[in-house]
């Protein structure tokens, strides 16, 4: 191989989800966190584990429901530093859904590929279905070699160079899963970063996360629409240092021809000229002027002035998930799809209280999503703390009650599985201010 590094044969096995890896002496416990690794490493990082579980549970899903086609699937890791995101789609999926995958794991980094080989040759799926393979080289050129129904993007940084390719690579129907580190760039507190990346502003608030998504896939739908192509949120979650959009991408040039009625402005602290436009467009669901909202929601044809702090966007200004999608989140599915089980000749000598642990790491990574599926057709995410602020009630009122609250009048509203305690709904502002001030203790 002509590089630095331990060989694949000196290497530890670990475990994530149901899979089992090869990876260098102790990386498991040296290699975590945003950083880049260093030549002659194999990127290992177990604070995406949530992400690649819910990549499994997103792939099931798609497969039932019939979005990646009934033939052959062609999926791509293109940026697969340890090739386990792959391995585990392969090993944790069922066995028929399995044989139908092909899935191609590319990097520019040799040694990588090895680990990635050994660990496939050692530890192959269950099942013994699906095929794997490795490509050393450039995913910009390497994604275009054949027609993908399923395209994964996880780069250190920005995925903005690696979009348009991966773009003119997709089948008719098929998804795209993007993530994005570059986080301080797309929540807008490296603004020069977001502007010349993103073209975007974005207000540093509680909401800047959900707002970077949105600037996300702004910017992914602009692309999608040039090559002919739209797009449907499944999935877009903030996790630790990372941003990741999950999405449903079709052909079709009347859809794409729509886009600019998905793209627009959140506003912090409308006016009421603001506000009454906002439910003109169908966005603000409050029922009157006397009570202005937090934030609002415009179209790109409302004027705005760009420099306006209030102003954040373009933006994605339509529901940043699924709702079949979310709601096949659940514990149960999770667990059932990716949790090991205690053996007594398990072969890393896991006993049980480990299994259990791992387990609940896999419980973490669908936390409240199947219950925000209910709402999540709704723009309305609220911030409990900013909510009590705002009205001026002191301590911040809990997202569960809240949401109880409002469900018992009969609205649709579950707890958000966003970064910050949080809830989302489509009851009127009216309503959840009244929900917020009946559950307040009193003072
Ligand atoms: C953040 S890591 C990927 C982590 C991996 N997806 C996972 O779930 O563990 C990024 C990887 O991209 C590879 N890489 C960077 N630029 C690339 C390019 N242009 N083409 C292919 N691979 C690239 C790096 O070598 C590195 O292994």
């Amino acid at each position: 191989m002509g590089r630095e590094g331990k060989l694949p044969e000196t290497g530890s096995p670990y475990r994530e989800g149901r899979t089992m890896l090869l990876l260098p002496e102790n990386a498991a416990n040296s290699l975590l966190g945003p950083r880049r690794k260093r030549p002659g490493e194999v990127f290992y990082n177990s604070a995406m584990s949530g992400s690649r579980t819910r990549s499994v549970l997103l792939l099931k899903h798609s497969i039932e429901y019939g979005l990646l086609g009934s033939g052959k699937i062609y999926a791509i890791d293109g940026l697969t530093a340890s090739g386990l995101r792959a391995r585990r789609w392969l090993n944790e999926i069922p066995e028929e859904m399995a044989a139908r995958v092909l899935a191609e794991i590319v990097d520019l980094d040799e040694m990588s590929l090895e680990w990635a080989k050994a660990s496939n040759n050692q530890f192959p799926p269950s099942h013994g279905k699906g095929a794997i393979e490795a490509i050393h080289g450039d995913l910009r050129s390497s994604v275009l070699r054949s027609g993908r129904h399923w395209v994964d993007i996880d780069p250190y940084g920005s995925p903005v160079p690696f979009l348009d390719s991966a773009m003119q690579s997709m089948a008719r129907s098929g998804v795209m899963e993007v993530s994005a580190t570059d986080t301080a760039a797309l929540t807008g507190s490296s603004k020069t970063a977001l502007m010349r990346r993103y073209g975007a502003r974005v207000r540093n608030d509680s909401l800047s996360h959900d707002s970077g998504m949105r600037v996300l896939l702004a910017v992914i739908s602009r692309i999608a629409a040039r090559h002919d192509r739209s797009l449907h949120p499944l999935l877009s979650i903030w996790d630790s240092h990372h941003l990741r959009v999950s999405f449903l991408v079709k052909k079709g040039i009347s859809a794409a021809n729509n886009l600019e009625t998905r793209i627009g402005w959140r506003v912090f602290s409308p006016d009421m000229e603001e506000v009454a436009a906002s439910m003109a467009y169908g966005f603000h669901l409050g029922e009157s002027l006397e009570t202005l909202p937090m934030h609002c929601f415009l179209p790109l044809e409302f004027p705005v002035n760009r420099k306006d702090p209030r102003i954040s966007g373009p933006m994605w200004i339509g529901p940043t998930g699924d709702c079949d999608a979310m709601a096949s989140m659940t514990d149960d599915f999770a667990l059932e799809s990716c949790g090991p089980t205690f053996s007594l000749d398990d072969p890393l000598g896991w006993d049980e209280k480990r299994c259990a642990l791992e387990r609940r790491a896999i419980s973490r990574s669908v936390r409240h999503i199947s219950e925000e599926s209910q709402a999540i057709k709704s723009n309305q995410l609220i911030v409990v703390d900013d909510l009590s602020s705002w009205l001026g009630t002191g301590a911040p009122p809990s997202p569960k009650r809240i949401v109880e609250s409002l469900k018992d009048v009969g609205h649709s509203a579950g707890v958000s599985s966003y970064g910050r305690p949080s809830f989302r709904t489509d009851a009127p502002w009216e309503d959840v201010i009244d929900a917020a001030k009946s559950i307040q203790p009193p003072i």
